[in-house]
């Protein structure tokens, strides 16, 4: 069984990332093989700065790493190490409708938010199939609006095997219900391009500030609040809290007589404790600036030996040289 997931470094790492992708990720490495990478050519179609793509590569590895990515338990490298990724990614485009790549949901959503679209972007699903397909990935943890990206590398990797024999391991996604779409600070969908989220390695200060300026709505304490369980903050807290502490909130919000004061006071403490331990073994591992180095050299190496033997097969199917 192999886990596979990526993640572009495209801005500071949220919680959305963390409870949708990273958590699952990180409990798979006792389950089974691990591959996880930072997809840095992915990011290309979003990010046109050279400088901050190679700090957010580097942050996003200290935060997998702080967050319990193990490199004797996971194979963890950066896309572009592996650029074989470009040549899959050509040879599935071929298979690939046009039809396909225009129903794809996100990049409709990236257009409707008036992003001129280039041709990386319109793409942007068959290089993430291939990064899935290049590795035999069987299962890949990801968000819910990656579901349908998953969903199209299912359908390339079938017409691949059914017009060149089988070659390619079909992947399903792992969507946890609960943490599918963590909600950000507006209640949208937590996301970078939005402004709403709370970073997992933020400052303490600027992290409180956000937290207590969730915008509740104007009911006093002492109304009942029959609709607790969709307040955001209880929403949140459910993620960071014992499941019995976001309970006993969730019954007093309802039941009437808890401020919104003091339930985001809660919830940024909780927070905060969380991620105490995480926060403790990133400053560990920053101190050593090979340390990322040398965990993403030897991941490479790793990667690029699987991506051969994948790649050779689909090359010899499908009759390159
Ligand atoms: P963003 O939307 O902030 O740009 P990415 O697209 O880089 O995030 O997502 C990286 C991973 O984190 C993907 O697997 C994605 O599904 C997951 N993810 C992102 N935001 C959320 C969220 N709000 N809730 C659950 N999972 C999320
Ligand atoms: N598209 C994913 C995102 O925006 C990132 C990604 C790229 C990915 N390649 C992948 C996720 C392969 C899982 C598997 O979040």
């Amino acid at each position: 069984m192999r886990t596979l997931t990526g993640i572009q470094p495209s801005g500071t790492l949220h919680i959305g990332n963390y409870f949708g992708a990273m958590q699952p990720a990180i409990q798979a490495q006792t389950r089974g093989d691990c591959f996880y990478f930072i997809a840095d050519y992915h990011s290309m179609t979003s990010l046109t700065d050279a400088a901050e793509r190679r700090k957010n590569s580097r942050d996003v590895a200290l935060d997998w790493l702080a967050c319990g990515l193990d490199p004797a338990k996971s194979v963890f490298w950066q896309q572009s190490d592996v650029p074989q990724v470009c040549e899959l990614s050509w040879i599935l485009g071929t298979l690939t409708p046009m039809g396909l790549l225009e129903r794809a949901h996100s990049y409709k959503d990236k257009i409707a938010k008036g992003i001129s679209p280039n041709f990386g972007l319109f793409a942007y699903p068959v290089l993430m199939a291939a990064d899935i397909l290049l590795f035999n990935s069987n299962r890949v943890p990801v968000g819910r609006d990656q579901k349908q990206h998953v969903e199209m590398t299912r359908d390339i990797a079938i017409k691949f095997n059914q017009t060149y024999g089988e070659t390619f391991v079909v992947p399903e996604s792992e969507i946890r219900e609960g943490v599918a779409t963590v909600p950000g600070l507006d209640g949208q969908k937590m996301s970078k391009s939005y402004g709403n989220v709370l970073e997992i390695f933020g400052d303490e200060k600027a992290l409180r500030k956000k937290i207590m300026s969730i915008v509740m709505d104007s009911r006093t304490p002492q109304e009942p609040k029959p609709d607790a369980d969709r307040n955001i903050a209880i929403q949140l807290l459910k993620l960071v809290a014992p499941a019995a502490v976001a309970a006993d909130f969730e019954n007093r919000l309802r039941a009437g007589g808890l401020g919104y004061g003091d339930l985001k006071q809660a919830l940024f403490e909780h927070y905060w404790q969380f991620f105490a331990e995480f926060r403790a073994k990133r400053a560990e591992l920053a101190a050593d600036p090979g340390y990322v180095d040398r965990v993403l050299a030897e991941g490479a190496e790793r990667a690029r030996t699987v991506a051969a033997e994948v790649l050779g097969r689909a090359r010899s199917a499908s009759g390159l040289a």
